[in-house]
């Protein structure tokens, strides 16, 4: 690298400083957020009239101290309104829409969560910068019950009433077609179209045994649904299914290439594949515009990108693109590639493909 003149601007220094306490302030908050989410703190104030902290503290069934503290650093981060005079906390309509469980698939205290759980592994992840190489699901405990109650939000709003239309398949799932979701984790997607479709047969694949073992539990009641635990490198069902998908399964593979070959063998001839992928560009200069980019980078770095390292793989990352997406689509056989989208999952493109 070699030094630059460029002339010192006071004002972005000024401008860089302001930046930096607002990110000391938020990332501390998103910790106390993910607290309000797992604590239920955030549902019980919602719609409620000014409280006290001992009220609030009650209502929620938790110790008035730590919820005392918590919502001085709610009223400060100006998530929380306070009123001085009679020392009373109350919940902006404006703000809960965003904060609690009645939002559905807009609560952002549920990907909140994820900002803690990868803190879990910030030692490690300093090892391996210096020494390459990845930290493995195992490093990520909390991950898959995580991923559930963040899929399931969109699942369940968007599953059935948005991407079956979108792929045009509310005939042949009615008549009974065979599905397979490789990297299933825990399973909803089979389990909520195995319940709106009992004339098709759904396999989830995932090579979890937390994703497997729960995702059998509760689709136990479900004849024509079952999860097997398989390498989605390493898929062996030549021409089993007719439609196969992945939800954020394939970026953080460690052999994405494999894992696409074999879910074109899978498939029968005229068979679909939907590839749900992060929405993002392969060129940081197209990203650089996204609002979410900062949080996808690091996700990446922290999470998706080191368990594929760990295993020796790619490490695509998050944030692989829809250009790199759409070659390894190619390479492996798809033809009539088509992005969509759907109204409840902004940050994923739905790459819908046929085997020809
Ligand atoms: C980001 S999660 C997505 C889970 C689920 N599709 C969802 O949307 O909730 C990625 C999943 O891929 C699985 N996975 C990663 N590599 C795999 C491999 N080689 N074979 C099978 N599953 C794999 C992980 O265990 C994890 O459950």
């Amino acid at each position: 690298m070699t030094e630059t003149e460029t002339p010192f601007d006071k004002d972005r220094a000024k401008a860089f400083t302001s930046k930096m306490l607002g990110i000391m302030n938020d990332g501390a908050l998103s910790l106390m957020m993910s607290i309000g989410h797992k604590t239920g703190l955030f549902d019980s104030m919602e719609g409620e009239g000014p409280a006290t902290s001992a009220e609030v503290a009650a209502k929620a069934n938790l110790d008035e101290r730590y919820v005392r503290e918590w919502l001085h650093a709610m009223t400060c981060g100006n998530v929380i309104d306070y009123d001085s005079e009679n020392e009373t906390f109350q919940l902006p309509a404006e703000h809960s829409g965003l904060l609690t469980r009645k939002a559905g698939p807009l609560n952002l205290t549920v990907p909140m969560q994820q900002i803690s759980l990868l803190a879990e592994v910030e030692d490690d992840l300093v090892g391996v910068f210096r020494e390459g190489g990845g930290l493995p699901y195992d490093k990520f405990p909390r991950f898959q019950a995580l991923m559930s109650e963040s899929s399931e939000r969109r699942f369940r709003s968007g599953l059935v009433n948005q991407v079956v239309p979108l792929l045009e398949m509310n005939d042949a799932l009615s008549a009974g077609i065979d599905v397979a979701d490789v990297g299933c984790g825990s399973g909803l997607a089979s389990l909520l179209l195995g319940r709106a479709f009992p004339n098709s047969r759904f396999v989830g694949f995932d090579m979890s045994k937390d994703g497997i073992t729960h995702a059998s539990e509760a689709a136990a009641d479900l004849d024509n649904v079952s999860y097997e635990l398989a390498d989605a490198g390493a898929l062996n069902q030549p021409e089993r299914f007719d439609l196969v998908t992945t939800f954020d399964a394939i970026h953080d593979q460690a052999r994405p290439k494999d894992a696409l070959s074999g879910i074109f063998a899978m498939l029968r001839p005229g068979g679909t594949y939907l590839c749900v992928e992060p929405k993002a560009s392969s060129l940081l200069e197209e990203n650089m515009k996204d609002p979410m980019a900062p949080f996808m980078y690091t996700i990446s770095t922290m999470h998706c990108m080191t368990v594929s390292l760990a295993y020796g793989g790619d490490g695509l990352g998050t944030a692989w693109g829809h250009q790199l997406a759409t070659e390894y689509l190619t390479d492996a056989g798809f033809a009539d590639i088509q992005i969509e989208g759907i109204r409840d999952d902004r940050g994923n493109n739905y790459f819908i493909s046929k085997k020809p």
